[in-house]
């Protein structure tokens, strides 16, 4: 399962998380054989029952009177409901059934105790009703624009643990089940689950009903099991190579000839991971569904993936390449789960991480071997370091591995950041052990885990023993050790490089990095990290492949301050060479030299014949790297912005989309102070050059590898180059997309948003109207993202209206279009207030969940500058929250940002006017000697 944002949790632990009483897990002895669920949805009226009876092969290695399973909101009739016998015939009468709302069980207690190890078959009846959270067994509705009719569909989202919402079930990972699945519902409708269709026959007492029956599946989890009851369609066009496993793509009719893409890239995909882990999918079908409303970004549930509709739907005239990379990883993902997940499992929630970080990291290599020109692998690497680097450069960040002691901290287990920072570490394994001891060691975890659980020990377990074999990295590295020391610590170090520029040595530090420095000083002993050194110079010739000699170490039994320094003899690097540490980003940190490295680092930079030699990944590491140290007063703005200075002639995608995210920082908290015109003329005078300059490059960049045009246009438009603002208004005024104008698809927002701030009422209607129309999810969000630039008050009250109280916008995308009305210069006021007045609302909207409120609420804090501010949003969170489960740490995560942006109006926002001041002047007065 991927989260959309941040950690995103569904409500539905609040029954749970009330009573932090721990509560043991269901017990292992009992254990489920199979199971034949047969269940009936009256999907087609407004208030949908379903029913039917789940009947459940078991075995008790235990004597016992008892059997503990799972059950919640599911009516279960008296006695009668239960019957059990064994597989000889001979019945066991049942003497009473409790229901445990709270830890929601069931308990069946018998007369006489089940014997050891003999097959029982119990048969459970139950009545419940559609969900309407989309957690369970939910309906949801769509609007078929076509008949302009309301239709129902009823899916499940059953992870982590909703499958007992559904039907009575051992709702634990721990156990794998095959599962017979028959679903009666009106012929109308179509049922699909994890298996092929066995048969339909008419249901023998309802008419217009039928049942469709499955084969059984293979073992496993429950929270794997899925199944859709819909009016969906799937396109003609079959693209699946694979007569032995169809592949189909269902989704409303309407949007059908947007599934093309992602039909067409799963055959290539698991042929893809197929070789890559030496291991045959084995599944007889893989039936790919989009679903309007889902609280996910996509579920990989065993043959029957579940996808957000924005998650997938793809539409070449309308959808920007980032959207098509997103769905191309997306299905990788699942693809890779089918593996990684589904024929490998975790065995209890604390590690459902594992499955997710494999998904992410290996998914960037089935997305390159589809499309070698995106360079992907690039990307997707820089940009998760590139977040976790950021989000854990705080006091309260979360570890990766989080504690689950028992069901009610389920929700500590789902952490996105976390999960990136450990793809991120995945990535340093592989790259220090090297290509083949990587993945003779996947493959053997595919090979001795298939069909059963494993924990991440045992996957280090079998790195170790390659990196044993392998010998490349010399003896005595341990993995588990190291792994240790990433995963259970919050943070990452900013390493130090002091060169020696006499004798070719450097001495090499770590302590921990945070980005408001008055946090340094809190640990009397910094924590350590196993780093590899890695470094390049232009005289370099291997040193970036990493030594067992070349790293920080940090022994775990006895950390010193010396293990967190180190001095590095006989460095390759010519006295005058510039050196740099850190080759495309080998392990998650920063890195600051002594000065006068930075000035060989600069001198190269500001060249621009030779800032090239420098690698583009390297280069937006130095960007972000520099924008931090100088945000947590590492180094000065003066050095800082007089190295950044060389993005005039910087062209290279990767780098500029780092350099936008810190910009925007820095943006956010500069937009409403009265000093603003002079970060703004620095911009204008940044982009000015750029600009010309991409403006006059090829037009019709759109396929193929991303330019940075796209960053470039965005970035001018918003700080309002004169040439810009012109451009996007005659673009506007051209016509719509259709007639060819709006340039490219990437660049279409910011031609709309431009128009819409700058334009007449009348631009704005024909946007409107647009937004109105459009039946494409990624569109919409766009046009009302675009909308959100608008300078008139109404308008963005209106933006707030449609992105919380209509079905316009998909809720996992409202933060974006919050975000934009946030971030608006005029809406901040009015965002701010529309909080304050409808939080009730915005609660219910969220489902209650405490991690989207929060989430959803993240501009409001990025964007604060003010102690004023953060004393009002301090006190109305911990009010209007305080009800909610787990806000106060969340809330602790959120407030630090705004400290931080204080921290930083207060320190350093001078310092950098000083600095930008100082640029400008030298910078005219150049210009007037060279005139
Ligand atoms: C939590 O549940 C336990 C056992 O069910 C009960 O004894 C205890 O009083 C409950 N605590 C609270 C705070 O509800
Ligand atoms: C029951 O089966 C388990 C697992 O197959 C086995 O370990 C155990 O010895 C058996 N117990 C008896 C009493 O047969
Ligand atoms: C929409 O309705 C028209 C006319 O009834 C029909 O021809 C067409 O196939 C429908 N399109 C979809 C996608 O259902
Ligand atoms: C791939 O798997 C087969 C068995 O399925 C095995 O014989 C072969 O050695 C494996 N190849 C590699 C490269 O691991
Ligand atoms: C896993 O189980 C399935 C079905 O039970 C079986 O077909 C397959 O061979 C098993 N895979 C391995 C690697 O044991
Ligand atoms: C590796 O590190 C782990 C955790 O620190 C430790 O338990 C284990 O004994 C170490 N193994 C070796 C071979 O040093």
């Amino acid at each position: 399962m991927h989260l959309s944002y941040l950690t995103i949790l569904t409500a539905l632990f609040f029954h749970l998380e009330a009573n932090k009483t721990a509560v043991g897990r269901l017990p292992k002895w009992l254990v489920p054989l199979s199971y034949r669920v047969d269940i009936v949805t009256r999907i087609n009226q407004p208030y949908q029952p379903f029913g039917g009876t789940v009947v459940i092969d078991l075995r008790s290695e235990r004597s016992t009177k008892k059997i503990v399973l799972n059950s919640h909101d599911l009516a279960i009739g008296k006695r009668r409901a239960v019957t059990l016998s064994a597989k000889n015939g001979n019945s066991v009468p049942v003497s009473s059934i409790e229901m445990d709302i709270k830890l929601s069980r069931l308990t069946v207690s018998l007369k006489r105790p089940l014997k050891v190890n003999v097959t029982y078959s119990m048969r459970v009846a139950f009545t419940s009703v559609l969900r309407s959270d989309h957690t369970g067994f939910y309906s949801s509705n769509y609007v078929d624009h076509n008949t302009t009719l309301t239709q129902w569909l009823a899916a499940t989202q059953f992870e982590p643990n909703h499958a007992r919402e559904a039907f009575p079930c051992f709702d634990d990972p721990i156990f794998r089940t095959p599962f017979k699945i028959n679903l009666a519902h009106p012929y109308l409708y179509r049922a699909l689950s994890n298996m092929p269709v066995q048969r339909t026959i008419r249901h023998a007492s309802l008419k217009d009903y039928v049942w469709t029956q499955f084969v059984e599946s293979h073992p496993m989890q429950t929270y794997l099991v899925a199944f859709v009851i819909s009016k969906f369609d799937r396109p003609g066009f079959t693209s699946s190579e694979r007569s032995d496993c169809p592949i189909r793509t269902w989704a409303r009719p309407d949007a059908l000839s947007q599934t093309e893409f992602a039909n067409m890239v799963v055959a290539p995909l698991l042929s893809f991971y197929e070789d890559l882990f030496n291991s045959t999918y084995r599944q007889k079908k893989i039936d790919l569904v989009a679903l309007p409303d889902f609280t996910f970004k996509s579920k990989e549930n065993w043959g029957l993936p579940a996808f957000a509709e924005e998650s997938i739907l793809y539409d070449s005239q309308r959808s920007s390449i980032d959207d098509q990379q997103g769905v191309a990883r997306a299905v990788a993902m699942m693809v890779v789960n089918q593996w990684f997940g589904n024929l490998v499992s975790v065995a209890w929630w604390h590690e459902i991480w594992l499955k997710n970080v494999f998904a992410l990291y290996l998914s960037r290599f089935g997305v390159h071997s589809l499309r070698p020109e995106w360079d992907y692998q690039e990307r997707h690497a820089l940009q998760l370091y590139l977040s976790v680097l950021d989000y854990d450069a705080h006091v309260n960040t979360d570890l990766v591995t989080a504690s689950v002691p028992d069901e009610s901290h389920i929700w500590a287990a789902y952490n996105e950041i976390g999960e990136r920072k450990a793809a991120v570490l995945f990535e340093m394994l592989h790259r220090v052990m090297g290509e083949e001891a990587w993945l003779t060691a996947l493959r053997r975890y595919l090979v001795v885990y298939a069909n059963r659980t494993a924990t991440s020990s045992d996957f280090w377990d079998l790195l170790q023993l390659q990196v044993d074999r392998n010998g490349r990295l010399g003896k005595g590295l341990n993995i588990t050790g190291i792994m240790k020391c990433w995963l259970g610590q919050p943070g990452y170090p900013l390493v130090t490089v002091t060169r020696n520029y006499e004798d070719r040595t450097a001495i090499v530090s770590q302590q921990r990095f945070f980005i408001t420095p008055q946090f340094r000083n809190r640990w009397a002993r910094s924590p350590c990290w196993w780093v590899p050194l890695s470094y390049t110079c232009p005289s370099c010739q291997h040193s970036e492949i990493i030594s067992f000699s070349r790293w920080l170490t940090c022994p775990i039994s006895k950390p010193s301050s010396k293990s967190n320094t180190v001095i590095l003899g006989k460095l390759e690097a010519e006295p005058e060479d510039w050196i740099l540490f850190n080759v495309q980003h080998t392990a998650p940190f920063r890195v600051n030299y002594d000065l006068r490295n930075w000035q060989l680092l600069n001198k190269t930079l500001a060249d621009p014949n030779k800032f090239r030699l420098i690698h583009r990944v390297n280069r937006a590491q130095l960007v972000d790297d520099l924008f931090s140290l100088a945000w947590s007063g590492d180094i000065e703005y003066d050095m800082a912005l007089g190295i950044l200075g060389y993005l005039e002639h910087e062209d290279e995608f990767v780098v500029w989309a780092a350099t936008e995210i810190s910009f925007e920082r820095i943006n956010n908290v500069a937009k409403r102070n009265s000093n603003y015109l002079i970060f703004k003329t620095f911009m204008r005078l940044l982009l000015e050059r750029q600009f010309k300059r991409v403006l006059s490059s090829d037009l019709t960049s759109s396929s193929g590898n991303m330019t940075h045009r796209p960053v470039i246009i965005r970035l001018a438009c918003e700080y309002e180059l004169p040439a810009c603002v012109s451009l996007a208004r005659r673009e506007f005024i051209k016509g719509t997309p259709e007639k060819g104008g709006w340039m490219t698809i990437q660049e279409r927002e910011t031609v709309v948003c431009t128009a819409v701030k700058f334009g007449t009422e009348g631009d704005r209607d024909t946007v409107e109207s647009m937004y109105k129309r459009s039946n494409f999810a990624a569109e919409k969000e766009s046009l009302l993202t675009a909308l959100a630039c608008s300078r008139n008050v109404f308008a963005l009250q209106r933006v707030l209206i449609w992105t919380f109280e209509s079905s316009g916008v998909r809720k996992q995308n409202a933060r974006r279009t919050f975000k934009a009305v946030v971030s608006n210069s005029m809406g901040y006021r009015l965002a701010k207030k529309y909080v304050s007045v409808n939080m009730q609302n915005i609660r219910n909207y969220c489902s209650n969940s405490t991690d989207k409120v929060v989430n959803l609420m993240t501009p409001l804090i990025e964007c604060l500058s003010t102690p004023k501010e953060l004393l009002y949003f301090s006190k109305f969170f911990k009010e209007i929250l305080r009800d909610m489960n787990g806000s106060e740490r969340l809330i602790k995560i959120l407030l630090e940002r705004g400290n931080d942006n204080i921290h930083w109006q207060r320190t350093k926002f001078r310092p950098m006017l000083q600095a930008i001041r100082n640029i400008i002047l030298w910078r005219s007065r150049t210009k007037r000697i060279l005139k």
